[in-house]
């Protein structure tokens, strides 16, 4: 998929890889419809890149249909979805409110579910790229983020399943999974990242990799790279993994 000229639709576009992604999508040529809650922050962004800014909360049931039909109604043609927003949660399961649990699945999984479904109409029929934002705890689990995880988990899964499903109609699918990187979500989530390795990597680094997948379209990329081992790993070795990440965490 060429990026330049292409109509890009970024959700969770207001902060961190979703914002660097518009910067680098807009310098490639792309005509990008930035979607998020904070309108200053996409004000600014907007004034910036010359993105076209979609205010839209993704958490209310049915919101990922609203937004997908007020992209349509003035933009016929969607050519790549970039399913970006999300939230996460950090803490005891056991401790976390059912209100925090229903707001990750329906930011992180339900929303990108139902805007993926209302955008396929118009890619079935001119062809398009859905690049879903995952993530290592998605592939690997991690403890006191068992909701967060399983929601990318899920998103995951959900992009994998699309990417043979949709091939015939000349839809291409992509996951980045990145590590950790720095941007508001930990601050947000009410948790800072606490761990001296691995470094958080900075949103630009992501944003390359989506720009990447979508140009060449590339089924999955780990952000940074060697991801891949840890997953590699668990998938071969699960005792050996479950071992060395009781000890190395
Ligand atoms: N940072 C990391 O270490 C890391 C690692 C792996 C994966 N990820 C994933 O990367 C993606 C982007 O996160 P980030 O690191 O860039 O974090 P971020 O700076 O906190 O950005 C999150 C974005 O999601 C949007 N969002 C949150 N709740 C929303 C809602 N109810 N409706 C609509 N939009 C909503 C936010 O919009 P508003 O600001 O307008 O509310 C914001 O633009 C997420 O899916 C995250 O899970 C992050």
């Amino acid at each position: 998929m060429r990026l330049t000229g292409a109509v890009v639709l970024v959700t969770g576009a207001s902060s961190g890889i979703g914002a660097a992604l518009v910067r680098r999508l807009t310098r490639a040529g792309s005509r990008v419809l930035a979607a998020g809650r904070d309108l200053e922050r996409l004000a600014r962004l907007a004034a910036e890149t010359g993105a076209t800014v979609l205010p839209a909360d993704l958490a209310p049931p049915g919101a990922g249909r609203d937004l997908a039909e007020r992209v349509l109604a003035r933009h016929p043609r969607v050519d790549v979805l970039v399913n970006n927003a999300g939230i996460g949660w950090a803490g005891a399961f056991a401790e976390m409110p059912d209100a925090a649990v229903d707001e990750l699945i329906a930011v992180n999984l339900r929303a990108p579910v139902e805007l993926t479904r209302a955008l396929l109409p118009g890619m079935r029929r001119h062809g398009g790229h859905l690049a879903f934002v995952g993530s290592i705890a998605g592939r690997l689990g991690v403890a006191e983020e068992a909701v967060y995880a399983a929601s990318k988990a899920g998103l995951d899964i959900f992009a994998q399943s699309l990417r043979p499903e949709l091939a015939r109609h000349r839809i291409t699918v992509s996951v980045v999974v990145p590590g950790v990187v720095d941007t508001p979500f930990f601050a947000r989530r009410g948790q800072a990242y606490q761990r001296r390795r691995p470094r958080p990597l900075p949103p630009e680094r992501v944003a390359d990799a989506l720009a990447d997948a979508i140009v060449r379209n590339r089924a999955e990329v780990y952000v940074p790279g060697w991801l891949r081992l840890p997953v590699a790993v668990r998938g071969l070795q699960p005792a050996v993994y479950r071992r060395l990440a009781a000890r190395f965490g």
